[in-house]
């Protein structure tokens, strides 16, 4: 923590501490002081066991984590939220009434702002935040989305919380479902991928620890080229296709099997399911 920090005397609440909730308030102690985070978790014993590892807070139950904490960070499933809701909700909206809101935020997939303050209340601040598994790592892509209902330096200092994980982006609201699916699912899709390319290098005679570094090691690097070097796939793609060269047969291959036709269906199967879990 260093002076000028946007979270110095700012407060986290992390309500759910399994494999994203874990991972984000593990990543969280290494940048902000673990006195001022507050874990609560039905796995009593889960949480107490990454307090003491971590030196943070850990409360009697939800209720007790969402009375004083700025942010209050729901990292339960999904199909768990409104009954989370529904238990802290008194709590949330006598804070609101005395004029020290707690500003909620929401890691859970297709649960929408509108959905969540169906459960507590018209002036809740609000904000959700997709993050996608590399965030365990500290490689990941944390996407913000709020509204109106939160204020610019509070939205500023979640983002320099959620920093921990990696980089943040901010969205609009109606968009969640397509970032899920980009950035949230299309990791299984690329690991599909990485195993494909291992397995041929293996069938071709590398072992397979090689073929893994290999491929693993190609996505990384081809993903920065994108990234760091502004240019588009197509120009990227085309700079190792050399004319009557293997690459542009192995171009050629992929896509007379489809390849680029697949990875598009895949994608709105997805967000058809994304959408499918916001009703
Ligand atoms: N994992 C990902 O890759 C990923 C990516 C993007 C978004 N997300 C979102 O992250 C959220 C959490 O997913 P996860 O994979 O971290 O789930 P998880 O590992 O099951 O963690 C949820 C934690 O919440 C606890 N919990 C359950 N009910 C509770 C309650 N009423 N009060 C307090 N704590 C409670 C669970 O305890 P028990 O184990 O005892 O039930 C568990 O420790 C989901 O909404 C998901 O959509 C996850």
């Amino acid at each position: 923590m260093k002076d000028g920090d946007l979270t110095v005397n700012s407060t986290f609440s992390f309500i759910g501490t399994g494999n994203m909730g874990g991972a984000i308030l593990k990543a969280a102690c290494g940048i902000i002081d673990p006195d001022s985070i507050y874990i609560a978790d039905s796995d009593r014993a889960k949480a107490l066991t990454l307090g003491s590892e971590l030196g943070c807070n850990v409360m009697e139950g939800n209720l007790q984590a969402v009375e004083s904490a700025d942010f209050v960070i729901l990292c339960v499933k999904p199909q768990i939220i409104g009954t989370v809701l529904d238990e802290i909700a008194p709590v949330l909206r006598k804070r609101e009434a005395d004029g020290n809101p707690a500003v909620l935020v929401s890691i859970a997939a297709g649960v929408s702002i509108s959905k969540m303050r169906s459960h507590i209340g018209a002036k809740q601040p609000i904000v959700r935040v997709m993050p996608n598994t590399p965030a365990l790592i500290g490689k990941g892509l944390m996407i913000i989305a709020g509204d109106d209902s939160v204020r610019e330096n509070k939205i500023a200092a979640l983002e320099q919380m959620l920093s921990c994980c990696g980089e943040t982006m901010r969205l609009s609201e109606n968009l969640m479902d397509q970032a899920t699916t980009a950035s949230s699912c299309s990791p299984a899709f690329v690991y599909l991928f990485i195993e494909a390319l291992a397995d041929a290098g293996v069938y071709t005679g590398l072992t397979r620890e090689n073929a893994e570094k290999m491929a693993a090691s190609a996505v990384l690097g081809a993903a920065s080229m994108v990234l760091e070097t502004g240019m588009k796939p197509g120009e990227l793609k085309d700079m190792v296709s050399s004319p009557n060269g293997s690459t542009i047969r192995g171009v050629a291959s992929l896509e007379k099997s489809g390849f680029r036709g697949a990875v598009i269906k895949a994608f709105l199967a997805a967000y058809e399911r994304n959408t499918e879990m916001g009703k």
